[in-house]
């Protein structure tokens, strides 16, 4: 009798475990995410394997917040300018009480203890093995491997108790697919000649060519638009006669990511070039690493310089001290994304690291007024859930007054040959790239020669329409002119309603740096992004000497009037998707945004708020 009575309890048990329950409610598939392309699934995750779960409680007030980053951003708003402290907006988003006790209390059921916590408390970090998170997220983890051979373990999908999905925004590392590359392709890096600094000063002559202060600048002699120099950079935009007077509170940041560093050596040498002034700062910037960011400034191997290993860090801090200084800078260095080792038994993060870097940056009383990132990837490889959360972090540094600036990409509407669907793979589309697509961080596409500047058409200045955010107000008027003046061009292939993108853009051709002790060029919206982000400081120099608040998110301020302050880019286009890609036009245009800065104009438009503009 007991034992037909356990004969029939055992099937039950398995149905159980198959479909597990909670003390609360049953499992709901919560998110689906196709696989991309590029990516199979290569075997079954070994069970040990420790992963670094990160779980987004809903934050509260997420009207209220969009609220405040509106208005102190708004130029005609009376509360512009009035950033909010880390401490205000944690107090705004942190998760309701009910909330935080029902997701401690899910994990208390699967004997998992929370290893931190965010400084609002919307996100806490766990370290579990596989096999105990596909119990937790009811879902089957596997190996995944690109064609380009590096692995990831992940899952397509994944659920949740049903109480918990108005609890809980997003889990990752889950079913994020997202691999952030930096924004100097190889077509853009590998055909430069390098020369060693006397060789530079031999060849060129053009680059003795001074400009002399106070005086209108002749740009034909200055400016080679084949070797663009910090030279030519500042004294087209118009930085170059400037004196700043608030360096000790100003500040500007960029991040590296991917292992790149900011070499100290290469900063010295070209600052030697062009600032000798400032050469001390190569020593002495401070480099703030993040999970384990590299640091390492020992000297690169064939491989890493065969690879262009920090070509990225070097033009970012390049061109943001040579512009910028003697504004405060630092590099942020954030690591992650390492390449999966399946028999690793020690904890391996393979987070995409934004939100390593955001829970970091957004947890600091003091936060630099700029930051400059030249990273991102395709948007659909990035959930909807995940990318919305890392646009919230962007979001809240903006509300505390940081102008947030990404670059655009160098793909143009999307890579040749790539340009389709993940959810329908026979359905050609462009890609729009992230978190360029964010509508809370600007973003900055690329520029080449001089007088006209036009869109770079050795590659596609990246250029698109979100399919993740809707079209913001703040741009809804720009956008719409330029797609009246498209009509039905590439009707289908893109989303009209969704956050367009660039908003503005600079040179990024064929800009001077130093690498491995030598002189060359590089290309990307890699050198634009720095270039515009380290004239925005100086504004920012401008406002905060005579007392006022820096410009923080800078979208509402720019497409409310100080557009009129940036030279219109009309001609070039942004190729892509085997095609030309949207058109460079009068106005905004989905290729260079609104254009370049004109700084003495930048300085007027944030003086009069944007009004006059
Ligand atoms: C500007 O420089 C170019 C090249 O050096 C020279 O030919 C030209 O005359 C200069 N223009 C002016 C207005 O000085
Ligand atoms: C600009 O640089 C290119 C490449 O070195 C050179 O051929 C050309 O003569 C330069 N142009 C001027 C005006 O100096
Ligand atoms: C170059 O350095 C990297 C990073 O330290 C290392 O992984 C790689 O094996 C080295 N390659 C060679 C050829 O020494
Ligand atoms: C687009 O171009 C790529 C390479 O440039 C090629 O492989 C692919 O077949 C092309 N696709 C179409 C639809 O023409």
């Amino acid at each position: 009798m007991q034992l037909s009575t356990l004969a029939t309890l055992l099937p039950l048990l398995g149905a159980v475990s198959a479909a597990p329950g909670s003390t609360r409610s049953r499992y709901a598939l919560k998110e689906r995410h196709v696989v991309p392309r590029g990516w199979t699934e290569s075997a079954q995750a070994v069970k040990s394997h420790m992963v670094h779960l990160q779980i987004g409680l809903k934050q509260s007030n997420a009207d209220e917040i969009d609220r405040h980053v509106m208005e102190v951003s708004t130029p005609t708003h009376e509360r512009y300018g009035q950033h909010l402290s880390a401490d205000e907006i944690e107090r705004l988003i942190a998760p309701s009480q009910n909330t935080a006790d029902l997701v401690h209390e899910w994990l208390a059921e699967h004997g998992i203890a929370p290893d931190s916590y965010s400084a609002a408390k919307d996100w806490i970090n766990v370290r579990v093995p596989v096999e105990k998170v596909e119990k937790l997220l009811n879902t089957k983890y596997s190996v995944y491997t690109h064609t380009d051979g590096t692995s990831l373990v992940r899952t397509p999908e994944w659920s949740l108790p049903e109480h918990l999905h108005e609890h809980i925004d997003v889990i990752q590392p889950t079913n994020s697919f997202f691999r952030m590359s930096k924004h100097t392709s190889d077509v853009v890096t590998s055909d430069s000649t390098e020369m060693t600094i006397d060789e530079w000063h031999k060849k060129n002559p053009w680059a003795n060519h001074h400009h002399t202060p106070g005086t209108t600048p002749n740009i034909t002699a200055i400016c080679n638009a084949s070797f663009v120099t910090l030279e030519c950079i500042r004294t087209v935009y118009g930085t170059i006669d400037y004196q700043t007077r608030a360096c000790e509170e100003n500040s500007i940041g960029i991040t590296n990511y991917l292992g790149e560093i900011s070499r100290r050596a290469d900063l010295k040498q070209y600052l030697g070039l062009y600032r000798p002034e400032a050469t001390g700062v190569a020593d002495s910037f401070p480099i703030i690493a993040i999970d384990n960011g590299n640091t390492d400034q020992g000297p690169l191997n064939a491989t890493q310089l065969k690879s262009g290993q920090d070509i990225e860090g070097n033009l970012d801090a390049q061109l943001v001290v040579g512009i910028s200084y003697p504004t405060k800078f630092s590099a942020y260095t954030t690591g992650g994304s390492p390449p999966y080792t399946p028999d690793l038994g020690e904890p391996t993060n393979t987070n995409e690291p934004y939100n390593e870097w955001l829970n970091y940056v957004l947890a600091q009383r003091d936060l630099p007024q700029v930051i400059s990132t030249s990273y991102g990837d395709d948007e659909q490889t990035v959930p909807e859930s995940y990318a919305k959360r890392a646009c919230d972090g962007f979001k809240q540094l903006g509300a505390r007054g940081v102008s947030v600036l990404f670059s655009s990409g160098d793909n143009g509407v999307g890579s040749d040959g790539t340009c389709y669907s993940n959810t329908d793979p026979n359905k050609a589309t462009f890609l729009p790239a992230f978190p360029a697509s964010c509508p809370f961080v600007t973003s900055v596409g690329s520029t080449a020669n001089f007088e006209p500047e036009v869109a770079t058409l050795r590659f596609g200045s990246g250029a698109g329409f979100s399919n993740y955010f809707k079209q913001p107000s703040y741009q809804h008027w720009a956008v719409q002119g330029y797609l009246n003046k498209i009509g039905n061009t590439y009707a289908g292939l893109y989303n009209p309603n969704g956050r367009a993108y660039p908003d503005v853009a600079a040179q990024g051709n064929h800009d001077v740096i130093v690498y491995n002790g030598l002189v060359r060029t590089v290309g990307g919206t890699s050198a634009s992004a720095p270039t515009f982000s380290a004239v925005i400081a100086l504004v920012n120099d401008a406002l905060i000497s005579h007392g006022r608040p820096p410009l923080g998110f800078l979208n509402p301020w720019i497409y409310g009037g100080a557009y009129k302050a940036l030279t219109d880019i009309t001609s070039g286009s942004s190729i892509g998707c085997n095609g030309t890609g949207f058109a460079a036009a009068e106005g905004w245009d989905p290729v260079t945004g609104f254009g370049t800065p004109k700084f003495g104009e930048l300085v007027k438009a944030a003086f009069s708020k944007g009004q006059g503009y």
